[in-house]
């Protein structure tokens, strides 16, 4: 007889419920307009990954569309840990979502109402060993995006139509260029090796501040890499001898084909190979509780 899977549990405003159980209305501003705000946490062995920089990072996307935060740190940290216990894996990706909640349809802010409040987990997964030795392709696309990506929104279309753009050209992910600028992936960020130096794009508003790209930013300064926080002109991306894309549930993934090009000698750089090697090693020290 086949072992009955555990159904995966969620937090729904203040409720924990069995996912195929939370229900929200149609109406709710989220579903009729992407009027709100997300989070993506990893935890590894359970404990999540810098989750005070994630929190940060929310209320800055609420105060950003003007969404009074509906938790104090503390309830947060609450609420997303039982959610993670109630779950079954040890590794998991947290989504958390934050809406203006429920009203008639009128694109005016509701002037009352509660946001809607919604945690999920999925199994998380390491880096496949197939990339580990091939790295990935990526392809570059207009960043068709607004003037506000700092805002971690989850209306997602034009990334949406963007990565799956890129996979129609037979790449994992889009590298966005804005007025001869690369940006950032349509879900990551951009670290390029160049001249010995690690650069990524300084934070701004045409880009999301990573968590993962903060901590790579972090460790090339213990480790006292040449690092520039600088923009990338299209000509140095095509340049750079290795480009690295940063999230949090990607990790760090090495591009070894952009376009039709091969990246460095076609093979994930020592440069990367350092550096994931240090990433690993601090979520080994997180999963064994080492962060608490
Ligand atoms: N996306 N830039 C964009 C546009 C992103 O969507 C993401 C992450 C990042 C990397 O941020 P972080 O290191 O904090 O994960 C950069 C998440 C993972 C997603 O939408 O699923």
């Amino acid at each position: 007889m086949s072992k009955q899977k555990a159904q995966p549990i969620v937090y729904l405003n203040g409720h924990y419920v069995v996912l195929q159980d939370a229900c929200i209305s149609v109406l709710d501003r989220g579903f009729i307009f992407g009027d709100g705000v997300y989070e993506v946490i990893p935890a590894y062995g359970r404990n999540l990954f810098r989750l005070s920089h994630h929190l940060d990072r929310l209320n800055n996307s609420l105060n950003a569309i003007r969404l009074k935060n509906p938790h104090t740190p503390e309830h947060w940290q609450q609420a997303i840990k039982q959610v993670i216990e109630k779950n079954s894996y040890d590794d998991q990706s947290v989504y958390l979502q934050v809406t203006r909640g429920i009203a008639p349809r009128d694109h005016t802010f509701p002037d009352q109402g509660s946001p809607t409040v919604l945690i999920m987990t999925s199994p998380l997964e390491g880096q496949a060993t197939e990339i580990v030795k091939h790295g990935i392709k990526a392809v570059t696309l207009q960043d068709n995006r607004w003037q506000h990506c700092h805002i971690k929104s989850i209306s997602l279309l034009p990334n949406v139509l963007l990565r799956q753009e890129a996979l129609v050209k037979g790449a994992q992910e889009a590298i966005l260029l804005r007025d001869g600028q690369a940006t950032e992936g349509s879900a990551s960020n951009l670290f390029i090796i160049l001249d010995d130096c690690l650069i990524t794009p300084p934070k701004g508003p045409l880009l999301l501040p990573g968590v993962t790209r903060d901590l790579v930013v972090e460790i090339a300064r213990e480790q006292e890499l040449c690092l520039k926080e600088q923009l990338i002109s299209e000509t140095d991306l095509f340049r750079a001898v290795e480009i690295w894309l940063t999230s949090s549930t990607k990790e760090i993934l090495p591009v070894t084909r952009l376009n039709d090009k091969i990246v460095g000698n076609g093979k994930p750089g020592p440069y990367w190979r350092q550096m994931i090697n240090t990433y690993q090693a601090y979520k080994q020290a997180l999963r064994s509780g080492h962060y608490q």
